[in-house]
């Protein structure tokens, strides 16, 4: 098991949450104090804390935050008020459903014991955050467990986005194949998609790269399909934010581009992803709802302008693989290969359901 990397995402301390601030990295490691609700919707928003299983952790310990401040007493009041808190925080970003799942199970878990006092249900509102923190630490090392057993030796593996320890609990998703696979001496360079707009491959992942000390190079989004041709990349793989029960991927904008020219390429792709990302309400990706940011992310970066002030601006932030551009999906269980939507219900049947939308 890989030791590093030697930074912590998320840590809950003195009944505050920690935070690094992602919108610091690379300049800066800035760790921030979350102490109210309004402040974990704030940090959620814009992107201090990110990738799906991060902003879960983030709001469950959000939504205890912010239901301690609760004064009722009757449980009818107090869960009518903590369900309002989860939907506000699950306002903050809409398409990783690891944020409702996450604050559906914390209201699940309070709902489950509610003949106990208001106060105690408070701790336990804190110890379902815990868990899902733990649990997720967990599973990311069993992804890359499972994941490095498909990267072949000497491998040049092209990913895109940030889904390292700083968008989950420890350790990341795609980015956990790549640290198991290094550990074991497979890797040869990392390709990493710079990922328009918001930079967080070469802000993120170059940066967690290079504390792990794992070779890898720096490519604009549009030098991918290039790479390809000259037999530079010998796998890609990425991680989600939302799978359809039929393995339709929502991930970072960008994504579908890499499937359709791994396809051309006659190139394996794969999704990394816990079953927390695995939407069972949703038959297929066209269901998703994608998150527009704002237009000033695409125009300008860090207060300096790009293009004009005024023009239309199109900013999906996520795009959606349709599931046959998948070669497979490795999961904290082991590696599903199609057909997706039977081995999930398999999964799921042993496990804690998926929650509906909040
Ligand atoms: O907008 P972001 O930076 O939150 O998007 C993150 C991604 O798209 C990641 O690939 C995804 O959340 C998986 S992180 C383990």
């Amino acid at each position: 098991m890989p030791e590093k990397p030697e930074f912590q995402s998320i840590t809950w301390q003195d009944g505050n949450l920690q935070i690094i601030d992602q919108t610091f990295l690379p300049d800066r490691e800035v760790y921030s104090q979350l102490t109210s609700v309004g402040q974990v919707w704030d940090a959620i928003k814009n992107m201090r804390i990110r990738g799906a299983p991060a902003i879960g952790i983030a709001g469950a310990y959000g939504l205890h935050l912010g239901i301690n401040d609760l004064h009722e007493t009757g449980f009818g009041t107090f869960y009518s008020e903590s369900q309002r808190i989860a939907e506000y925080l699950n306002s903050s970003r809409p398409t990783a459903v690891n944020l409702s799942w996450a604050l559906k199970r914390v209201l699940q878990t309070i709902y489950s014991q509610k003949e106990k006092p208001v106060s105690e249900l408070k701790e336990i509102a804190l110890q379902t955050a815990i868990t899902i923190h733990e649990e997720d630490e967990r599973m990311c090392k069993s992804i890359g467990r499972h994941g490095a057993e498909r990267v072949p030796g000497n491998a040049s593996i092209l990913t895109h986005c940030n889904t390292g320890g700083l968008a989950t609990a420890k350790y990341g998703t795609a980015f956990s194949v790549i640290l198991h696979a290094h550990q074991d001496g497979k890797v040869k360079m990392v390709w990493v998609d710079e990922t328009r707009p918001m930079l967080q491959g070469s802000r993120l992942t170059t940066w967690e790269l290079d504390k792990a000390g794992i070779p890898f190079t720096l490519n604009i989004d549009s030098a991918a399909a290039f790479l390809m041709q000259q037999n530079k990349v010998d796998l890609i793989i990425t991680g989600a934010d939302r799978i359809a029960k039929n393995g339709d991927t929502a991930n970072k904008i960008g994504t579908y581009n890499l499937a359709v020219l791994a396809r051309a390429h006659n190139i394996p792709f794969y999704i990394a992803a816990p079953y927390s990302t695995i939407d069972m309400n949703l038959d297929t990706g066209d269901q998703i709802d994608i998150e527009e940011r704002d237009p000033s992310e695409v125009t300008g970066f860090n207060g300096h302008q790009a293009a004009p002030e005024k023009l239309n601006v199109y900013n999906p932030a996520f795009d959606v693989t349709p599931h046959d551009y998948i070669t497979a999906i490795i999961t904290e269980n082991g590696v599903i290969e199609p057909d997706y939507t039977e081995q999930f219900e398999r999964i799921f049947n042993q496990k804690i359901p998926n929650s509906e939308a909040l």
